[in-house]
């Protein structure tokens, strides 16, 4: 038997906590999850603790023991985590954003103010700087989109390839009451609000499938071209009216993010992303096809419906990302992670490491994803110009 793959998570937080649930549920590869670090040693000897895995001390120390580096840190650092890695000779797993631009981590830096020009120029260099260091060692990026991996998504692509359809115009959302991670908000350590945040999961899902549309009709994947954009700061505005439902207190990102993608044959897009919404997590793509149409739904799902009278009765219940009350009619997840992709996006790392070849979310995607959204800002500076994006 093959020695067991050992992956080593970069940060404690969120995600790493549902990274390391769905690594755990790999099979026919095996896996060890060699540990964890993060910046905090309280939260890292906590996570290590709770989950029966290893603390490590320094990223650097994780690396010795790992050969897949699972960085589940705040997007800042993930263009230094992932060469750093790369250099050693580690595969990586990247969280979404795959990168961006955070303004050199400056105390002082307002990224909504800031000119959106030379992010786009630095989001993109620093994905070449990525992938170049992959392609020096010959290690695999695994870029962590789990829309990609959805089965709404990954049955949409079935009937798009098996049926020859061509996509004529999609439009997608991700939205929710606002993230709870403190590091979001802050442009410096985020790259960016609700667009990098939240509309890149279906603007990655539409890229992919345009990508796999071109790929089975013509042996080549269709790509972005131009991008019209509008962003706003509605729970910013003087006017808004607090009654404490959705989060606020952002320091210098958007709330509200638009995106009309035009692709290289013409079709389009429309991705919408906010933290404005209520009603837990909102996660959908719509497809219109020459020869279907189709509703992929992430979240809520309707696989059950439940009525609780009181809100206190389901106080131990998990019923779906970010509901904020339980009362009433709900659409409680049977199993979330895998409605969202989750378990299937790491078996297809695993094998796709094992194999040595490209997972089906991997660094064009990203890249193209990081392009796209980088020049939605330039188009958003614009007043919502159509821009293009750079090939
Ligand atoms: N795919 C998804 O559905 C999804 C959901 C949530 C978050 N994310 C992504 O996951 C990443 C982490 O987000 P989160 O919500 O877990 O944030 P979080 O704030 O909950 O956790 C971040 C963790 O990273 C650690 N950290 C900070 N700097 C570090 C460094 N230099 N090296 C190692 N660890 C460091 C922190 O100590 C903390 O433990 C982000 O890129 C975010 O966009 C993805």
């Amino acid at each position: 038997m093959a020695d067991p793959i050992r992956v080593g998570i970069a940060g404690a937080g969120f995600a790493a906590r549902f990274h390391l649930h769905n690594l755990r549920r790999v099979y026919g590869v095996p896996i060890v999850v060699a540990g964890v670090t993060s910046r905090s040693p309280q939260t890292r000897e906590a996570f290590a603790r709770e989950n029966s895995v290893a603390a490590f001390d320094s990223f650097e120390a994780l690396c010795d023991a790992a050969d897949v580096l699972d960085l589940c840190s705040p997007p800042s650092t993930h263009e230094t985590l992932a060469v750093e890695a790369l250099r050693r000779g580690k595969h990586i797993i990247v969280e979404k954003p795959f990168t961006g631009f955070f303004g050199a981590g400056a105390e002082g830096f307002r990224g909504n103010s800031s000119p959106k020009e030379p992010m786009l120029r630095h989001a993109i260099e620093s994905c070449r700087r990525i992938v170049e260091a992959a392609h020096a060692s010959g290690k695999t990026i695994c870029y962590a989109e789990n829309w990609v991996y959805a089965p709404a998504i990954q049955k949409e692509r079935e009937i798009v390839t098996k049926s020859g359809a061509q996509i004529l115009w999609m439009m997608g959302n991700q939205s929710h009451s606002g993230s709870h991670s403190p590091y979001y908000g802050q442009w410096r350590f985020s790259g960016g609000g609700s667009l990098v945040g939240k509309g890149c999961h279906p603007l990655s899902a539409a890229l992919y499938l345009k990508r796999a549309e071109g790929s089975a009709r013509n042996g080549s994947p269709i790509r972005p071209a131009t991008v019209s954009a509008r962003t706003h700061e509605i729970t910013r505005l003087p006017q808004y009216r607090d009654e404490g439902h959705l989060r606020r207190g952002y320091q210098d990102i958007e709330d509200y993010g638009q995106m009309h993608v035009t692709f290289s044959d013409g079709t389009i897009a429309d991705i919408f992303s906010s933290e404005l919404v209520m009603g837990g997590v909102s996660n959908w793509l719509e497809v219109m096809g020459n020869n279907h149409r189709t509703r992929c739904q992430l979240n809520p799902i309707d696989a059950l419906t439940t009525f609780n009278p009181k809100d206190d009765a389901f106080r131990e219940v998990y019923v779906t990302e970010k509901i904020e009350t339980k009362q009433g009619w709900s659409h409680p997840a049977p199993d979330e992670a895998w409605q969202h992709g989750y378990p299937q996006e790491f078996q297809d790392f695993m094998e796709s490491i094992v194999a040595g070849r490209e997972p089906m979310a991997g660094a064009e995607l990203a890249r193209d994803t990081m392009a796209t959204i980088y020049s939605a800002y330039v188009s958003a500076e614009r007043g919502g110009a159509e821009t293009e994006i750079p090939s």
